[in-house]
């Protein structure tokens, strides 16, 4: 866990301090859930979605940086297909940043060759957000750079779900039976299914905020991702601490269940 330490005014991680290294391994994929918007802005005295407002102003910083780092996809949770509970005011804010974020952001992606998609059950959105969504996904289709995907009343067993039935159809129509069945038709049939096989698995998924939970995000991708927290807020947090992030993620030793040298598993 990465903790703020403000006798130091620093973020340190428990576990030791790293170095980022330009030349070490940058995730191809990293996923954030992106928590504490609400916290940051009680913190202040300000409504909730002030904290939301200014986690999306992290969430350009973020995606700037990480297409200049090199990352291939950068999924972010913004909206879950749970936060419809949350009071009426504050949904209609968050249906309604996707509209503030595109139109004002869309030109710069263009010019970072960054690409829109969106993953969730869209059809459920209000109009004017689908219609936004629409116009991003359109304005940066050929963009070849960095694909931001955003995860907007996504949920991921209802994700999985939806596969199976899509699985289930298309073996009655092939003529096919369960044997059929194997880990790459799932993933295909996932909602990162649209990304080529080897960058539908995030290597890196960040949460911020303190919590350590998943709350049904990406459960089939992230088998083998390294997870990394930190209780820096997501308002707060930042290009430096995605660097940080990223030097956790290069002194882990990836061993997929195999052993720890690769030559000892040969
Ligand atoms: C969780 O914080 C955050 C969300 C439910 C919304 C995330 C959305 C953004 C960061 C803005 C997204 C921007 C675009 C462009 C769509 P919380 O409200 O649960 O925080 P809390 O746990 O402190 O209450």
């Amino acid at each position: 866990m990465l903790r703020f330490f403000p006798q130091k005014n620093k973020y340190i991680q428990e576990e030791g301090e790293f170095e980022f290294s330009q030349e070490g391994p940058v995730p191809k994929h990293i996923a954030v859930i992106m928590d504490g918007n609400g916290r940051w802005a009680q913190n202040r005295r300000l409504p909730r979605v002030a904290g939301h407002k200014e986690g999306m102003e992290t969430v350009k910083k973020i995606t700037k940086h990480a297409s200049k780092l090199g990352v291939k996809v950068l999924t972010l949770y913004a909206f879950s297909t749970e936060n419809w509970k949350r009071p009426t005011e504050e949904v209609d804010f968050l249906m309604q940043l996707p509209v503030d974020f595109f139109d004002a952001f869309v030109p710069e992606l263009v010019k970072e060759n960054v690409r829109i998609h969106v993953m969730g059950y869209k059809e459920f959105l209000p109009a004017h957000t689908q219609d936004a969504v629409a116009r991003a996904i359109e304005q940066t289709k050929d963009n070849t750079g960095m694909v931001l995907n955003f995860a907007l009343n996504y949920g991921s067993r209802a994700e999985i779900v939806s596969a199976v039935k899509e699985v289930y159809q298309e073996v009655l129509e092939t003529g096919g039976d369960g044997d059929m069945i194997d880990e790459a038709m799932i993933s295909k049939h996932l909602m990162t299914g649209f990304l080529p096989e080897e960058l539908r698995d995030p290597e890196l998924l960040i949460r911020t905020s303190g919590e350590e939970r998943i709350s049904n995000f990406l459960l089939w991708q992230i088998a083998y991702s390294e997870l990394f927290f930190t209780d820096a807020l997501w308002p707060d947090f930042n290009e430096e601490l995605l660097e940080i992030s990223i030097a956790s993620f290069q002194n882990r030793d990836r061993r997929f269940g195999g052993l720890k040298n690769k030559e000892e598993n040969k």
